[in-house]
Formats: structure tokens, C-alpha cells, sequence
């Protein structure tokens, strides 16, 4: 939420920045801005609305420095509006902040800073850090950052500049990311590593409680107490070109269309058909520790928590493994009993969702081994885990997740195999049947997307409704979740997700022939069951689409048919999701939604 970006080098600094917030717009874009620092003289440009809004503004005022700082705003304190647009400056106007996450404090300190006769511009929690910096400079930048970040209270990243100190820029993390980017005679700072990564693929990530000093005369990083931190600076194999979209109209088309590339790569080199083992070398150094484990605790939010409940199902049929999955916002206050024998697995694309974050730091040294799955190197939750096991998605764009939900089932199917086969509880015949068939996911899904014209088609045809229910069961309900949390975040359709088995508990109350279901319904050990959901539906005048393996089998008691080639029946997920998702997508489409940046959300959640 928010996404920040800094640079001093040889480069137009607007330039660099406008281009970075661009890459970063996915974290928040009710507003935006930029400060650019040139003959000792600030000169700033905010807008309320996107970065096309800043753009066309630079175009009439442009401006241009040597360095600068750029910020793209989620509101939480003070509306969303070019006042509060940041970013923001201290009395005089000549130290400037940007800033991602919550000072909680801020009305305390702000009350203190106007009874010293400091006056303030806007509503936000920010610019107390400005006033603060103010107040305690004398003369050099970092010096009087580190008294500031002594009084602030929250989670937090901001980066701050001043002529008084002028050719630096600092960056402070405590909370949500900040990265460092390093080439020859240029620095970058930002909230990741997408806008980094057309400059140079060095990175420095700073772990909470540091503060990385840029300069011109080189890099320099401390902790909050002052103490000089040595850090290493990584090289990433993410390239430009995969944060560019590469002739699709949107990002979350092409991150769909990427999805069975994305599979090839997650499970490449871990499946030994000769052998029928599973290899995850990550998992080595661990692995008596991990057998030892009774169950499996699985932390998520959002897509990521959908991923999970597969997941769960993943372990119990594949493994024998008993596993329960929990929101990490509503698991982190609970007083849940944990024991050393339950392996903890957070799974988040982002690794830097706050309350999957906290959820984790809450269980640590209270259950046993803590497994990432995760899509950034780097990120928080993959240096804080004991274990990682990374998807290997590339950078998603798209705010709605769908390729990092796809590479997530993927480790989790890999993760249940290895526990299956580590415990011995997963026969070697069974083991085979699935790795053979997962090699084949990434060609089934290939045949699904070439049937693209059908589902637009269809979607289409429903692009008018205002309700819709998703149903499924067993692992095709996480799907029916998921299919509806597609629909309602990017095309602002009201969409239920449910279990096939509940309906008859409540939501058959809806069902009309205004509100549609989509019946996810692979023939597995439960379709019959589904079967009889359909009678149900069909007897109260519902619509029905069926997206199933078996059209034969469902004869006319369905409306239309999204068909989808066959698979393990544990498998089915990666098939049945696809569907849903392009359904989605040419829904929101069709009714002009701005597909990659839905209102209100944001692709990283690092405030609570
Ligand atoms: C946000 C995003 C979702 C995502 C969720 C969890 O709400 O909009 O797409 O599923 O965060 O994110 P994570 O990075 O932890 O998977």
C-alpha cells in the first residue's frame, strides 16, 4: 500500500520517477507526487488521481532535478486529495518526505509540534515526520533521522531529503519494504524491486529497524540505534521485460496466459519419475525436523488463503497430513495452542502481507518449523522463515493474483508429495500417478487457454448480471472461492463462493433466474453429490454454468458449459481456475473496469 521510490544519479530524476511509480501504481493509486531537487531549490508535483493524472500535469508544469523522491498513495489518514498527496515538507519547505504504512502516534506528536509553533498543510500522519526532522536537525540528514525514528510508533517506510543536506536521500524501514538499488554512479530506493529492475538487478533489501543513507559519495546503512550495518547486496533473476505486457491488453491477461510456463518452472527438477521421488533440496538440511511434525498450520490471506484450503486437501490426501488453514488477520489475535510438532506454513505472494507477517513472528519458538511460500526473493517473510519454497511466478502486476495462485497449488502439491513420501505414508504407485500427471498440468492448461474465444464469449453473456454464486466441493470449493473473489474484486459484481453441501443452509434462498451459479464440477469422488446441487438450482429456475471434465454426464440440466480437459482429481484445481479467472477478466473487461488496479485495493497489504 503506497509505494515510494527515490533516486540520485546522472538520470533525469522525473524521468526515472514517473516510470517507477508507474511500476509501482499497483500498491496504491488514489494519489501521487513528486519532489526533485535542482540548484539547491525543491520543486514538487502532486495530483489526486493516477500516474497519467501526474504525467499530464508534468507535461503543462514540467519540472526535473538531480534527485528525487516519487510516491503513489492508499489512503488511510486524510482523504484523498492533492493536499494530502504526498510528498510532504516541514515548516520551511525544505525537507521532504514520502512515506508507506501508519504512524500511530501521530496525533500525540503532532499535538507536541504545534505547540512548538510548527504549522501544518494536510491531514496525513506523514508530515509529522517532516516536522519532526526539522526539529531535530543541526546540520546532517541521517543524524537527525535517527533521533526521529526514536519517537515514532507504527509500522512504517518513509525516505526523506533536504537541501540543508543536500545530494542525499535516506530510507528508513520499520514495517513495510525498502529496497536499495545500486549501479554504476546511481542509487534507487523503493518499496520493491519492480521499478529497481529496469535500472540494475543489484539490490540491497533493509531489514526492519535500518536506515540506508544514499549519497553521492556512496551508500551507508545503520540501525535504529545507530550502530553502522553491513549489508550484502543481492542479484536478482527477475528481468524488465517481465514487468512489461508484452502486447496484452492488461497485466492480469497476460500473468493468466503466463500460467503454464509458471508451472514448468516451479516444478522443474523436483520430480524424479525414474525414482518416483520428489526433490526439494530447501527442505534437506530440515528434514528430520519435518517428519517429526504431527501437522501442518497454514497461515494465509486474500488468493493466498484460497491456495491454502487446496493445500489442506493436498496434505490430507496425498500425505495423510492433518493440516488446518487460518486467516493470518483473525489467527494472530486468537490465543491458538501450538506445539513444536506443528509445522507452520505462510504462504503469501508478496511476503509482505502485514498480518501473515505478524501471524508468523507471533508463533515463533512456540511451533515448530516455519515454511515460506512465497514469490519474492528477498521479501520480509522469506528472511524471517526458517524454510523457503519459492513460486516461481515472476513479478505479478496484476492487483487480482493469479499466476502466484497457481504457483502456489503447484509447491503445495510438490510439498505434499514430499511429506507423503518422507512419513511413508504415500504409496510409491499413487506418488507416480500424480507427478506424472502434474508434468502434464502445464499442456492442459495450454488446451484451456486456447478456447479462449468461448469463454469470452460467454462471459460476455453474463457481463449483465448482478449476483452470481460460485459452488464446488472438496477441492473444487477453495476454487469456487477463488473464482468469486476474481469476479467481485476486478468487475465489482457481487459474487458468493460456496460449498456445494451448504447451499441448501442458505444461499438456495437467492437462487432465481436473475442470480446465475457457476458450478465448479469436475467428475471427482463428489460429483455425484454436485449432481444433486444442480437438480436443486435447476428446480428453483437458477442458470446454471457448469465448468466440468464431463459435459456428457450433465446432459440438460445445465445452461451453458465451460469444459476443461481431464486430470487427477487432485489436480483439478489448476484447470478449474483457470476458467474462472479469464471469466473474470473478460467480464470486468467488457464493463471498461480498470482491470489491473480495482478500486480500493492494493497488490501488497503491509498496514493491518
Ligand atoms: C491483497 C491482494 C490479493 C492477495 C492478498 C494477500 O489483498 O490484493 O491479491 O491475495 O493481498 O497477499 P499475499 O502477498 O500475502 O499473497
Amino acid at each position: 500500500m503506497c509505494g515510494i521510490i527515490g533516486y540520485l544519479g546522472p538520470k533525469s530524476s522525473t524521468a526515472v520517477l514517473v516510470e517507477g511509480l508507474r511500476k509501482l501504481e499497483y500498491r496504491g493509486y488514489d494519489s501521487a507526487g513528486i519532489a526533485v531537487v535542482s540548484g539547491g531549490k525543491i520543486n514538487l508535483c502532486r495530483v489526486k488521481g493516477k500516474i497519467k493524472d501526474l504525467e499530464a500535469l508534468l507535461k503543462k508544469n514540467p519540472i526535473d532535478g538531480d534527485y528525487g523522491l516519487g510516491h503513489t498513495r492508499w489512503a488511510t489518514h486524510g482523504r484523498p486529495n492533492e493536499i494530502n498527496a504526498h510528498p510532504h515538507q516541514d515548516c520551511q519547505g525544505k525537507i521532504i518526505v514520502v512515506h508507506n504504512g501508519i504512524i500511530e502516534n501521530y496525533i500525540i506528536l503532532k499535538q507536541k509540534l504545534l505547540e512548538k509553533g510548527h504549522f501544518f498543510r494536510t491531514e496525513t500522519d506523514t508530515e509529522v515526520i517532516a516536522h519532526l526532522i526539522e526539529e531535530n536537525f543541526s546540520g546532517c540528514l541521517e543524524e537527525a533521522v535517527k533521533r526521529v525514528v526514536q519517537l515514532l510508533e507504527g509500522s512504517f517506510a518513509f525516505a526523506c531529503l533536504s537541501t540543508l543536506d543536500p545530494e542525499k536521500i535516506i530510507g528508513v524501514r520499520s514495517g513495510p519494504p525498502l529496497i536499495v538499488g545500486v549501479n554504476d554512479k546511481e542509487f534507487f530506493l523503493a518499496s520493491d524491486v519492480v521499478p529497481i529492475l529496469d535500472h540494475t538487478r543489484r539490490v540491497i533489501f533493509l531489514d526492519d529497524g535500518e536506515i540506508a543513507v544514499l549519497a553521492s559519495e556512496g551508500l551507508k546503512f545503520f540501525d535504529f540505534s545507530g550502530q553502522t550495518v553491513n549489508k550484502t547486496i543481492m542479484e536478482l533473476n527477475w528481468s524488465p521485460l517481465m514487468v512489461e505486457k508484452r502486447g496484452f491488453k492488461h497485466f492480469m491477461l497476460k500473468e493468466i496466459y503466463e500460467q503454464p510456463q509458471v508451472i514448468r518452472e516451479t516444478i522443474s527438477g523436483a520430480l524424479s519419475l525414474d525414482t518416483g521421488e520428489v526433490i526439494l533440496p530447501n527442505l534437506a538440511a530440515s528434514a528430520e525436523r519435518l517428519k517429526a511434525c504431527r501437522q501442518a498450520v497454514i497461515i494465509a490471506c486474500g488468493t493466498s488463503y484460497h491456495a491454502g484450503l487446496i493445500g489442506q486437501i493436498l496434505f490430507e490426501s496425498i500425505a495423510a497430513f492433518p493440516a488446518k488453514v487460518e486467516y493470518a488477520s483473525e489467527f494472530r489475535y486468537r490465543d491458538c495452542l501450538i506445539s513444536p510438532e506443528d509445522l507452520v506454513i505462510a504462504i503469501s505472494q508478496s511476503g509482505e502481507t502485514a498480518d501473515t507477517l505478524a501471524a508468523v513472528r507471533g508463533l515463533k519458538d512456540k511451533g515448530g518449523p516455519i515454511i515460506a511460500i512465497c514469490n519474492v526473493l528477498g521479501s520480509t517473510l522469506v528472511r524471517e522463515a526458517e524454510i523457503t519454497l519459492l513460486t516461481q511466478a515472476g513479478p505479478e502486476v496484476g492487483v487480482a493474483a493469479t499466476k502466484t495462485f497457481s504457483a502456489q497449488i503447484a509447491v503445495l502439491t510438490l510439498l505434499a508429495l514430499w511429506l507423503g513420501q518422507a512419513k511413508r505414508s504415500l504409496p510409491k504407485e499413487k506418488a507416480l500417478e500424480i507427478m506424472l500427471e502434474l508434468q502434464r498440468i502445464p499442456h492442459r492448461m495450454e488446451e484451456i487457454l486456447n478456447c479462449q474465444d468461448s469463454i469470452e464469449t460467454l462471459a460476455h453473456r453474463f457481463a449483465s448480471y448482478a449476483h452470481f454464486l460460485y459452488l464446488g466441493r472438496w477441492i473444487s470449493f477453495p476454487v469456487a472461492l477463488e473464482g468469486a473473489l476474481k469476479l467481485k474484486e476486478i468487475s465489482y459484481i457481487h459474487a458468493e463462493g460456496y460449498a456445494g453441501g451448504e447451499m441448501k443452509h442458505g444461499p438456495i434462498a437467492l437462487i432465481d433466474e436473475k442470480m446465475p451459479t457457476m458450478v465448479v464440477i469436475p467428475k471427482d469422488r463428489i460429483f455425484e453429490k454436485m449432481l444433486s446441487n444442480l437438480h436443486e438450482i435447476k428446480a428453483r429456475d437458477g442458470l446454471i454454468i457448469a465448468l466440468t471434465d464431463s459435459p456428457a454426464d450433465l446432459g440438460q440440466q445445465v445452461d451453458y458449459l465451460l469444459p476443461i480437459p481431464s486430470t487427477h482429481p487432485l489436480l483439478t484445481p489448476f484447470l478449474t481456475v483457470l476458467p474462472l479467472q479469464l471469466f473474470a477478466y473478460f467480464i470486468a473487461n467488457r464493463l471498461g473496469a480498470d482491470v489491473d488496479q480495482p478500486r480500493n485495493l492494493a497488490k501488497s497489504v503491509t498496514v493491518e
